[in-house]
């Protein structure tokens, strides 16, 4: 293959077990990095994808415990609270030029990144996607979408085209764009509303946006204004709007994981984004107590 890239990702999960094999699938070196039972696991089975979208597949990858040499880029998949764990398998000397790639919702991540590797080598993607890691290597991508807009503040141009090629010619078509803070807080604008009320109240979308109306009236108002301070779109109309024309079924990863009993990403997301009115002196009353409700010592 022309341009094959080597590919670590960090954290073999929903989104990382569904980007490993379709990038394997397409030609590219894929190196997993995680715990040693789940890299014996992917050495020797690799990695079943079940996908209406994509197809039902099984991708060969290699697998480790750690990053042991420079690689093209790294896509870090973990959730917030394994990030600092996580983050040990990735020796910042050897992924030197390699991009770091973080799929992670919430805003404070990248600073966080850029404080420990290269930060013109950081390079934050959002993903619109529903992917389940249902067991160690067995990935089930249900939604009929999955897309990437990737970017990253001061990172060579030409390294985030070749990799948006990669993933679009993989599967996830990926748009590269300028302004990084535009590009996460649009993300967060959408999902914080939808995912501290849907957790809230244990309730799917269809009911949030029926019986908690006001509330996620609200919630999106509040997080359109501090969106805006911090640099990010504001468009509350719009985003209500746009919950109202999804599935009444829906229901937000976040809201998953409470139902599973695993912990939540509530400070990436609920208390990023007070932390942030804070800053910006941007009142924030329900987003405050909804944060509150769900985590009394938020
Ligand atoms: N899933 C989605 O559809 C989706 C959509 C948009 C955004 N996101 C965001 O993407 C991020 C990842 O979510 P996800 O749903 O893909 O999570 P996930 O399915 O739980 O996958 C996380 C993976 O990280 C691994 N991991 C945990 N601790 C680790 C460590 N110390 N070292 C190496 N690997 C470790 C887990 O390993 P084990 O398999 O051993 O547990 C798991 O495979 C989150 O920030 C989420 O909000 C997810």
């Amino acid at each position: 293959m022309a341009n094959e890239l080597t590919v670590a990702v960090l954290g073999p999960g929903g989104v990382g077990g569904l980007l490993a094999a379709l990038l394997s699938r397409t030609g590219h070196r894929v190196i997993c990095l995680s715990g040693e039972k789940t890299a014996e696991l992917l050495r020797t089975d690799g990695i079943r994808v079940r996908s209406d979208r994509f197809g039902d597949f099984t991708a060969r990858v290699e697998a480790d415990t750690e990053l042991r040499e420079p690689v093209d880029a790294c896509l870090v998949t973990v959730k917030h609270t394994a990030l600092d764990a996580a983050l040990a398998r990735v020796p910042a000397p050897l992924l030197s030029d390699g991009l770091l790639v973080p799929f992670l919702n919430g805003v404070e991540h990248p600073a966080a990144l850029r404080a420990r590797y290269r930060p013109d080598r950081v390079a934050p993607a959002v993903i619109r996607v529903e992917s389940t890691r249902v067991a160690p290597g067995v990935v089930e991508h249900g939604s009929p979408f999955a897309e990437i807009d990737l970017t990253g503040t001061g990172v060579p141009r030409p390294r985030l085209d070749a990799l948006a090629e990669a993933f679009t010619a993989a599967g996830p078509a990926t748009r590269v764009l300028e302004d990084e803070t535009a590009a996460l807080w649009a993300k967060m604008s959408f999902l914080a509303p939808f995912a501290l009320l849907t957790t809230r109240y244990g309730l799917p979308l269809g009911e949030v946006r029926t019986r908690h109306r006001d509330e996620l009236t609200a919630l999106v108002e509040e997080t359109a204004a501090i969106s805006r301070a911090c640099g990010g779109p504001a468009d509350p109309a719009q985003a209500l709007a746009r919950y109202d024309t999804f599935p009444a079924s829906m229901k937000s990863s976040m809201q998953r994981d409470a139902e599973a009993g695993r912990s939540l990403e509530l400070d990436a997301i609920g208390g990023a984004l007070l932390r942030a009115a804070e800053r910006h002196g941007i009142p924030a009353p329900v987003t405050a107590r909804v944060v509150g409700e769900l985590h009394p010592s938020a």
